[in-house]
Parts: structure tokens; C-alpha cells; sequence
């Protein structure tokens, strides 16, 4: 008798204190709602400015990420960003940052899904099998929580045979074999265009444009034809032909401050607020500028700084140690 009424307490408590969560199941694993799907755009912004250096354009993305969420607006169809970048330019950790924000797990998250072009798509002549399992995963997911996000690393490492199976899924339609695709995302991660990006943003900088106050608009017909044009998924796409992608988001290449900032979030991390100088310096050294005519960039972004400041941190550790 006792253990019943305990569960009847229980259940009423779930049931209308906790108005968030009208099913118990909720307070042990994932739940499609606001407790565990936040949405939370003020946080990515907040981590963006904290943690990114130097790609202020990627604040569009949050902006369109919050529209299209937005309560009071019914989305046409799902949202589709495509980043693209150098290696080491912060696509992925960006990525991270959006699934962190927009989910109580992140990246953990069962409606987090990541696929990487040589990974799950090796064998181009394979991608019969990739698509239906594809098509099927996407169902079956978007027919358990309709706040999913996908994202495709490595586009230019993926056949393009991919991209045009999820185009009816991306596309402006109110159900795709009676699933409604349109409150996901969708985020596709390339280093398609940029050497365009690269090689415009250089002759900008020349013109003596500020970074800070250059616009998507700079780069965005850029982005679009380099992406069509060059080998690897996006070729020569129905995707990119139908307009399906919202928004092209450049990340720009990596100047000297950009690093340094990089350098300093990395000491930051693991407790050292202060680095000195030399150990900074020493970060650097290993940076490879590019191209050769202006060695304007870090050719590997800020990639690789994260193991040689772990490297550091150990050594300064120690050496405070014996002081
Ligand atoms: C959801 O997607 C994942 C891949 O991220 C897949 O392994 C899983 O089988 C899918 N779930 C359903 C119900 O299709």
C-alpha cells in the first residue's frame, strides 16, 4: 500500500510539477523536448565569441539556426548550412559547439548524427547501398524526434551519388513518404572553395578590407561555383543546382592572431592562464605560413596546436614542481 502511494506521488510530481516532462520515461533517458533539446542559440553565440577566433561570419549560421527553430514559424523546409574551409580553419569545432548548445548531450546525443565521407561512404561504387541506408536511418530517426542534426564531414571525400539521395529530404516539401524532414538540420563540412575562399580573402586584406566588417555576400557566389565546379560531392550537384543549401559559410583562413588566440584557449583549458611568451613563441615555431608569396596564413589553422600545448603544460607542470 505504502509503495503505491509513494508512486502515485511520484507520478503526479512527474506528471504536473514537472510540466516539461509529462512522461517519467524522460527523467532516465533522451527525450525529444525542450529539457533535452534546449535550442540553446544565446550559449553558441557565447561560445563562438569565447572560443572561435577570427570567423565572425559563422554567426550567421546561429542566426539562421535561431529562426529556424523559432516557435512561432513554420520552417519550409529543413535547414541546410554548408561550411567550408581549410583543415584546421574550426568546421568541426564548431560543429561540436552547435550540437553542444542546441542539445542537452551534444555530440552524445541520440539525435546528433555524424557521418564522415571516408568512413561511411569509402566505395564510390558502393553508394547504392549508402543511399537506402541512409534514406532509412533519416527516417527512422526523423520519425522518433523531428528536431535532428545531421552532419556530413569530408563532402568532398563523400561520391556525390549521397548528396542527390537526401535531396528530396532537404528539399521544400511538407512530407517525404509520410515523414515531415523540415524541423531538422543539416550541416555539410567541405574544403571545397577554399582555395577560392583563401586566394579572395588575401586580395580583400590587400585592398585593406577589415576582416570584422567583410559579409557573407563577399563570398557566398564564390563559395557556390567553386563548390559546383571542383571535384568531390558537391560536383556538379542537383543540390547546389536547386538552391537547396540556405546558407554557404566561409571560414576564413587563420592570420597570426587567430593562432595566438587559439594558443592561448588551448593553455586556458588545461588551467594555465598566463603562458609566457616563449612558450607561446614555441607553439608558433611548429605553424607553417602559406602561401608562399605572402605566408599570410597557418596553413593547418589551428590544428596540431592542441597536442603541442598538452606537451608544454606537462613540462611547465613540472618544472613548477621542482621550484
Ligand atoms: C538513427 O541514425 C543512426 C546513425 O546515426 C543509426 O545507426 C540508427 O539506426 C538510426 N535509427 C533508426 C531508428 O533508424
Amino acid at each position: 500500500m505504502k509503495s503505491l502511494a509513494i508512486i502515485t506521488v511520484l507520478f503526479i510530481y512527474i506528471k504536473y510539477v514537472h510540466m516539461w516532462s509529462y512522461n517519467p520515461i524522460c527523467l532516465v533517458t533522451e527525450c525529444c523536448n525542450k529539457d533535452h533539446i534546449p535550442g540553446d542559440t544565446d550559449k553558441l553565440i557565447r561560445l563562438l565569441k569565447e572560443r572561435v577566433y577570427g570567423q565572425h561570419l559563422v554567426e550567421n549560421a546561429v542566426h539562421a539556426i535561431a529562426a529556424h527553430w523559432n516557435p512561432h514559424y513554420k520552417a519550409p523546409k529543413p535547414l541546410v548550412l554548408s561550411f567550408h574551409g581549410w583543415a584546421g580553419s574550426g568546421k568541426n569545432y564548431v560543429s561540436n559547439f552547435i550540437a553542444e548548445s542546441l542539445y542537452k548531450y551534444g555530440t552524445k546525443s541520440k539525435f546528433v548524427h555524424l557521418f564522415v565521407g571516408r568512413i561511411h561512404f569509402p566505395v564510390r561504387e558502393e553508394f547504392k547501398v549508402y543511399q537506402q541506408q541512409l534514406y532509412s536511418w533519416l527516417k527512422g530517426n526523423m520519425t522518433q524526434c523531428s528536431k535532428q542534426l545531421f552532419i556530413f564531414d569530408e563532402i568532398d571525400k563523400t561520391p556525390p551519388e549521397i548528396l542527390n539521395a537526401i535531396k528530396p529530404m532537404i528539399d521544400y516539401k511538407d512530407e517525404v513518404d509520410g515523414v515531415d524532414y523540415t524541423q531538422s538540420i543539416f550541416i555539410f563540412l567541405s574544403n571545397t572553395g577554399s582555395a577560392l575562399i583563401n586566394e579572395h580573402y588575401e586580395e580583400l586584406w590587400n585592398k585593406g578590407y577589415v576582416r570584422e566588417d567583410l559579409k557573407l555576400s563577399h563570398f557566398e557566389k564564390l563559395i557556390e561555383k567553386g563548390a559546383f565546379n571542383e571535384d568531390g560531392g558537391f560536383h556538379h550537384s542537383d543540390t547546389i543546382k536547386s538552391n537547396l543549401i540556405d546558407h554557404y559559410i566561409p571560414f576564413l583562413p587563420m592570420q597570426r592572431e587567430h593562432v595566438q588566440g587559439c594558443i592561448k584557449d588551448q593553455f586556458k583549458n588545461r588551467n594555465v592562464d598566463f603562458p609566457t611568451d616563449s612558450h607561446t613563441q614555441e607553439v608558433m615555431d611548429i605553424i607553417e605560413w602559406g602561401p608562399d608569396r605572402s605566408k599570410l596564413f597557418s596553413t593547418t589553422g589551428c590544428k596540431r596546436i592542441s597536442s603541442k600545448v598538452s606537451l608544454l603544460v606537462a613540462k611547465y607542470y613540472r618544472n613548477k614542481e621542482e621550484l
